[in-house]
């Protein structure tokens, strides 16, 4: 097995990595264009919203709400078809299916000429966004040196802040033309052939070379793309190591990997229920809600897609030196002040007239907090915290809760600022923010700088076979 020690190391040796060996760049590029996708299509919405409304008769905040989140459900059937389709078929034909679905999920998008049809267009776009999810890291990963993958999960983080982005520019961008909304879906199609056309050069994944039986082609691939490293021989029999392993579902709820299971399905969830993508998909109706007019709205949500990937960059280069248990707490701290301030702006009339800008300074630093902590800091631990066999389902496991919170939260928005008023929005979500602190400080461990295997012995597993170790659970380390 090759050393675990650096495969935590993020950042700066995933970056000069990635610069000396341009092949291995090239591909991390094309094969993120799935993760850059995943962004533009959640964030589009957000400002088509704004101008699709009377075109396709959306009325209701119900169906308003069903838009926006529909595209979540078909993320979660596109994250379990996907496992199952990169096994059979590979996952580099997987990404090339992906492209094509994006591709046509945009046109459908951009030519739909009532609710239905737009609902079953973002349904479909889904399904893309639920397989750049999953098959996207997992096919970059099984390329690259252990050594830097966990810079190479934080790396697709920032591909889909940078897509969410690029989505709030396109947005704002066609704000003044006719049948905007319809450019704004429509331009996805670009870079999702690109995703297609691309895949089609690259290789296939070592690791499923290996599985059928292509050990020659997977020695051919590792070698090409292990600049100077000639002897792979060793990361051939790792592989073909964990591949004999056969992988009981029963284990994933054994007594050893219980708690760790708990960890990353609560990340998953305080991710999410902290209200992180009303913010992303809702950041002009907010804003809208706050006194802004379509365009002011649209400028503003720029700003927040900008803090978003600053603090994504801030993070991936000082999670290795800070440790992620200081950015997720001192994060989600901030994001937990932030919505009792976003609360109180909405609940007094008199701070709204004399500091209207106190709505966008909330937004603004809120989403600080979550682009340095949570944002990447749960994707970089569930690749940590799971012994390498069962790495795969385990992960599966806490994807879906990551989609499924994402769609319920997504999906009442706008109805709880119905019925709980604005404030009562915010402030139940800074609750589930302060339920979140109080998690992380008492049962969430270091990461940085520790092995795999002494991260899963904390959490109370022998990381050779992911089986129950009696231990008493240990108190997280500072
Ligand atoms: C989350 C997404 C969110 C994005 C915002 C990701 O880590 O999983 O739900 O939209 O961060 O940057």
């Amino acid at each position: 097995m090759s050393s675990t020690a650096d495969v935590e190391r993020t950042g700066r040796g995933f970056v000069g990595e990635a610069l000396r060996n341009r092949r291995l760049l090239g591909m991390a590029l094309i094969a993120a264009i799935g993760g850059f996708l995943f962004g533009y299509d959640t964030g589009v919405i957000g400002g088509a919203l704004l101008f699709m409304q009377k075109d396709l008769g959306l009325k209701t905040h119900g169906q308003q709400e069903l838009t926006v989140a529909i595209l979540l459900l078909g993320a979660v059937a596109g994250a379990l078809i996907s496992g199952w389709l990169a096994d059979r078929i590979s996952r580099r034909r997987t990404k090339m299916i992906s492209g094509t679905v994006y591709v046509i999920g945009a046109f459908a998008c951009a030519f739909s000429q009532n609710y239905w049809q737009i609902l079953a267009s973002r349904f479909w776009l889904g399904l893309a966004v639920g397989t750049a999810s999953f098959v996207g890291p997992m096919y970059i990963a099984e390329l690259v040196p252990a050594r830097i993958r966990g810079g190479v999960v934080s790396f697709n983080q920032l591909m889909i802040t940078l897509g969410i982005l690029v989505a709030y520019i396109v947005d704002w961008g066609f704000a003044g033309f006719s049948n905007n909304w319809r450019w704004m879906f429509g331009v996805a199609a670009v870079p999702g052939a690109a995703l297609a056309i691309g895949m089609y050069f690259m290789p296939f994944s070592p690791r499923w070379l290996v599985d059928k039986g292509r050990e020659d082609e997977a020695r051919d691939v590792l070698e090409r793309y292990r600049a100077g490293e000639k002897d792979v021989d060793d990361e051939i029999e790792e592989i073909k190591d964990v591949a004999e392993k056969e992988f009981n579902l029963r284990e994933l709820l054994g007594k050893g990997v219980r708690r760790m299971l708990v960890v990353g399905v609560a990340l998953a969830v305080f991710q999410q229920i902290v209200g992180i993508n009303t913010v992303i998909y809702y950041a002009p109706t907010i804003l809208k809600f706050a006194g802004q007019q379509d365009t002011g709205a649209l400028t503003q949500s720029v700003f927040i897609g900008c803090t978003n990937v600053f603090f994504t960059i801030v993070a991936i280069l000082l999670l290795d030196r800070l440790g992620r248990r200081f950015f997720l707490i001192a994060g989600t701290a901030t994001l937990t002040v932030a919505l009792v301030g976003l609360g109180i702006f909405f609940a007094s009339p008199g701070v709204q007239s004399s500091v209207g800008w106190l709505a966008l300074a909330c937004l603004l630093i809120y989403i600080m907090g979550f682009a340095v902590g949570l944002g990447p800091v749960f994707w970089l631990m569930i690749s940590e915290i799971f012994p390498l066999q069962m790495r795969g389902p385990a992960m599966a496991v806490c994807t879906m809760f990551n989609w499924g919170l994402n769609f319920a939260i997504s999906y009442t928005f706008l109805t709880l600022t119905d019925v709980i008023t604005k404030q009562g929005t915010f402030w139940l979500y800074a609750f589930f923010g302060a339920c979140a602190l109080v998690f992380f400080v008492t049962l969430v461990p270091e990461t940085k700088d520790r092995s795999l295997e002494e991260i899963q012995a904390d959490l109370g597993a022998d990381a050779d076979t992911g089986l129950s170790r009696e231990r008493e659970p240990e108190t997280a380390r500072a």
